[in-house]
């Protein structure tokens, strides 16, 4: 029973009765996908990366935007058949069943959550060394690192994830703006990061290649996979969007190629630079796990001796500058990061409530938890349920750590997706296809097998999480969701004024324009 299907026509339907104001185009779109993406993955996970593969970091960064690619393109299809809001938990709603759908918006929360985490620990790192470029202010060691660096807790990523949820209960409303803005800098300093590197590269750096082998190129790969999340924020926001079948394809798939190509020079920038890209070793030359005690140790004991490898670097495009001799421009490097990364946190904690949202609008979880706050109009109580758990693990949790649980949950959902493909193919071969994945037999098994891949490819207290996670769920869900469902107490084919849970506004995404357009 739990295997019930909510159909397309009811998904399609729920969604017209409370659909949300259709303002953003493909060019807000891709916008949209460029300020998701490109975040701490190339800021900051650069120096993990090195640590796993080294040089060969290209081709994880290569593996990585394959497999999102592949998944992008089963996205595209689903996402203009389904127009709506909720991404992977409502193509899979309509496809695979509830108990499966509910499983994905539940690795979801794992998703966004925790990716939020991710980038405020990423955020501290350059706040540190702003301050510390700038002012010449150095902060307690113990109170900016978290026990995995023998410290106490990370302070200031607690802080950035207080301030962002708290923009967020106040209403994000006037964000579209801001967040072109954010795009314009990152991209500003990516792309003088490039133009500054590339000239001057040492290709001898590109030698070892690849130290830590095949296995080390793939566990890059699936810590590094982490820069590409947040495309589908894209298709989360196909509600949103004027003519759908059209723009988010062109929104998902055209901010994925511009960050693969930004990634990819950067990465090149970065290896060819005077200090390289190989791992750091111990004093015997073994090989020291990233995150670990022991290799914030090593760099310590490195740092006494005036070396800071990049693998060490906390802030590695603006480590890399400043090792090039341009000391202010590394700066300002770190001021766009500074600047740019709480727009991330931002789209990611809102991708967060607006699946709580969604999954609560289908009985799935209580509804006073997405209850609006009267005077700011957003979903107050998740948003700060949210927060609170961001600031804790962003607390405690190293980047890296944080960002193989987060891709753990997103392969999950990605996977689902590329399933979910073939099976509409299948079962519902007449419906109309705005946009159909080229050589889809093809596509999108290499897509599933390329997340299985990149899963298998974690770490392994990482991979561990999704199992955890997930058998939680699994209870959780036979607790409320099973009994509570709309299509369980089958409100889902009656007409909205009907059913007696009074329809809710969803409220806007960041990067909408107000509501009060054509298409409620
Ligand atoms: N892709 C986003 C980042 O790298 C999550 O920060």
């Amino acid at each position: 029973m739990s295997w019930r299907i909510k159909s397309l026509d009811a998904i399609l339907e729920t969604a017209e009765h409370k659909a949300l104001t259709r303002s953003l185009g493909a060019w807000q779109l891709t916008l949209l996908g460029v300020g998701a993406v490109i975040g701490t993955g190339i800021f900051v996970l650069t120096s993990e990366a090195t640590q796993f593969a080294g040089p060969a970091m290209m081709i994880s960064f290569m593996l990585a935007a394959l497999v999102c690619g592949l998944a992008a393109l089963c996205y595209s299809e689903i996402a203009s058949m389904v127009p709506v809001s909720g991404s992977a938990y409502t193509y899979t709603y309509a496809v695979m069943g509830e108990l499966l759908a509910w499983m994905v918006g539940w690795a979801l929360i794992l998703e966004y959550a925790v990716a939020a985490g991710a980038v405020s620990v990423g955020w501290s790192g350059y706040f540190v060394g702003q301050l510390r470029g700038w002012f010449g202010i150095e902060l307690p060691y113990a109170l900016v690192n978290g026990p995995y660096a023998n410290g106490l807790l990370n302070l200031p990523a607690m802080f950035i994830a207080l301030a962002v949820t708290s923009l967020l209960i106040l209403g994000t409303r006037e964000s579209a703006r801001v967040n072109a803005i954010l795009v314009v800098i990152k991209v500003t300093a990516l792309t003088a990061f490039i133009v500054l590197a590339l000239p001057v590269m040492r290709m001898e750096n590109f030698a070892p290649f690849a130290p830590m082998g095949a296995a080390g190129v793939s566990t890059a790969a699936a810590s590094i996979f982490f820069a590409y999340v947040g495309f589908d924020a894209v298709s989360t926001a196909a509600e949103e969007t004027i003519n759908p079948q059209r723009n988010v394809p062109i929104g998902l798939i055209g901010s994925r190629g511009i960050c693969t190509i930004f990634y990819l020079l950067v990465a090149a920038g970065a290896i060819g630079s005077p200090i390289g890209a190989q791992p750091v070793t111990d004093a015997l030359g073994n090989w020291i796990s990233p995150g670990s005690p022991e290799l914030y140790t090593r760099c310590q004991q490195l740092s006494v001796l005036g070396q800071e490898p990049l693998a060490c670097s906390k802030e590695a495009l603006a480590h890399v500058m400043r090792q090039m001799g341009h000391l202010n421009f590394g700066n300002l490097i770190g001021l766009a990061a500074f600047l740019a990364l709480p727009s991330v946190i931002l789209v990611m904690l809102f991708g967060q409530t607006r699946i709580f949202f969604v999954m609560s609008r289908d009985g799935l979880l209580p509804e006073k938890l997405s209850s609006i706050h009267p005077k700011w109009k957003t979903p107050h109580i998740i948003t700060i349920i949210t927060g609170a758990a961001v600031m804790l693990t962003s607390a405690f949790l190293p980047v890296g750590e944080l960002a193989a649980i987060s891709n753990a949950g997103t392969l999950f959902a990605f996977l689902m997706v590329s399933i979910s493909v073939l099976v509409l193919r299948r079962t519902q071969p007449g419906r109309k296809r705005p946009f159909r994945t080229p050589l889809v037999w093809l596509v999108a098994p290499m897509a599933a097998a390329g997340c299985i891949y990149l899963y298998l490819s974690l770490p392994l207290r990482a991979m561990l999480v999704l199992p955890i996670w997930g058998g939680i769920g699994l209870v959780v869900y036979f607790l409320y969701g099973f009994r509570k469902s709309h299509v369980a107490l089958g409100h889902v084919e009656v007409q909205e004024g009907n059913a007696d849970i009074p329809p809710q506004p969803v409220p806007p995404m960041p990067g909408a324009p107000t509501p009060g357009g054509k298409d409620a």
